[in-house]
C-alpha cells in the first residue's frame, strides 16, 4: 500500500507543486491531502489540478478541536509536509505525529528563524545583514518555529548587486531541486 503524505501549505504553494508532481510519478508514496489556513491561497488551484483533495481549516478548529487530527487519520497520513505553512503546529499534533512532520525553510537555520521569519522578510534579513551566502533548511518539526532537528541544508551564493528578486529565485531553485528528493528519502523510511 502505498504511503501517504499531506502537505500544508499557506500560500501560492510552488513547492507543493513540485511536490505534487514529483510523488504523482512514485510507486511508493502519494500526496493526498493539501492543508491550508488561507481560503485564497493559490495551492488550491494546484491541488485542485491534480485532483488531490483539499482541505481549508480556521484557527479555532485547528487549535481547539481534534478535527484535524481525525481527519489525518481517517487518510491515513504518514507524513505531513509543511511547504510555505505560517501556523504554528499545536502540541497535539505533534504528539500524533512524532518524527513525522518537516517543514522548509529559507534560510541556513539557526539564523533568521523564528516567529515572524518567513518568506520576503527571511530574505530580507539575509540581505540587511550582508550575507555572503544565502540557503535553505529542511528540518523536523517541534513545538517552536524553525527549531527541530535539522535534516538537510543547501545554500547559494550572494552576488554583489542581487537584488530581493534574485536572492528569492535561488533560494526558490534549491528548495525545488531538493524538498521531492529529502522528503522521498524520508518517507521511504517510515514503516506503514
Ligand atoms: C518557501 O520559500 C518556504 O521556504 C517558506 O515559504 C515559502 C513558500 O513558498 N517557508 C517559510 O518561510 C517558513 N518559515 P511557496 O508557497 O511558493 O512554496
Amino acid at each position: 500500500m502505498k504511503k501517504h503524505i499531506a502537505i500544508f501549505a499557506s500560500g501560492s504553494g510552488s513547492n507543493a507543486q513540485k511536490l505534487m508532481e514529483h510523488f504523482k510519478r512514485d510507486p511508493q508514496a502519494e500526496v493526498v491531502l493539501v492543508l491550508t489556513n488561507n481560503p485564497d491561497a493559490y495551492v488550491l488551484q494546484r491541488a485542485d489540478n491534480f485532483e488531490i483533495p483539499s482541505h481549508i481549516t480556521d484557527r479555532n478548529e485547528f487549535y481547539h478541536t481534534n478535527r484535524i487530527i481525525d481527519l489525518l487519520k481517517n487518510l491515513d497520513i504518514d507524513l505531513i509536509v509543511l511547504a510555505g505553512f505560517l501556523w504554528l503546529i499545536p502540541e497535539n499534533l505533534i504528539n500524533e505525529y512524532p518524527g513525522r512532520i518537516i517543514n522548509i525553510h529559507p534560510a541556513v537555520l539557526p539564523k533568521f528563524g523564528g516567529k515572524g521569519m518567513y518568506g520576503d522578510f527571511v530574505h530580507k534579513a539575509v540581505m540587511a545583514a550582508n550575507e555572503p551566502e544565502g540557503g535553505i533548511t529542511i528540518h523536523y518539526v517541534d513545538a517552536n518555529y524553525d527549531e527541530g532537528e535539522f535534516i538537510y541544508q543547501a545554500k547559494y551564493k550572494i552576488d554583489k548587486g542581487d537584488n530581493l528578486e534574485m536572492i528569492k529565485f535561488k533560494g526558490q531553485q534549491l528548495e525545488h531541486l531538493h524538498y521531492p528528493r529529502v522528503v522521498e528519502t524520508i518517507i521511504k523510511k517510515i514503516k506503514k
